[in-house]
């Protein structure tokens, strides 16, 4: 487990093997998780993907009901597989900063997070 508070960075796949069109899910641990509070709650998700060559990561949270967007694991994209998808509602979001741009959290968007590359590993960083 990650000691957030010396190190908030979160290694969640190896850079090369990501491959266009692939979605890496992983479980974020929380301060509160991390304390033993809320122990019994399941830590939240996110997901990391790569938007042309760019490794992008966002909270798997619908900002509409802050359900998690996918039903089947590793799939997030809409039919025509241009825009990240929620299952529940079908709210559409632009894969390159998450704003929704169809749906019923229109105007709003997921939430983004930071990715680095550190000797082939994607990390993301978790959230405070
Ligand atoms: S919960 Fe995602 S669109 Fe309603």
């Amino acid at each position: 487990m990650t000691d957030r508070r010396k190190n908030p960075w979160l290694p969640v796949c190896d850079k090369q093997a990501l491959e266009a069109g692939q979605f890496v899910e992983f479980a974020l641990i929380t301060a509160e998780q991390e304390s033993g509070k809320n122990a019994d709650t399941l830590p939240p998700t996110g997901f990391v993907f790569l938007d042309g060559n760019t490794p992008r990561a966002y909270l798997n949270r619908c900002p509409h009901m802050g359900v998690e967007l996918n039903w089947m694991p590793g799939r997030f994209m809409d039919t025509d597989n241009l825009f990240l998808q929620c299952s529940t509602h079908g709210a559409l979001f632009k894969p390159g900063n998450g704003e929704c741009i169809a749906g019923p959290c229109q105007g709003d968007a997921l939430t983004a997070l930071d990715v680095r590359e550190i000797g082939g590993s994607l990390e993301v960083r978790l959230p405070e």
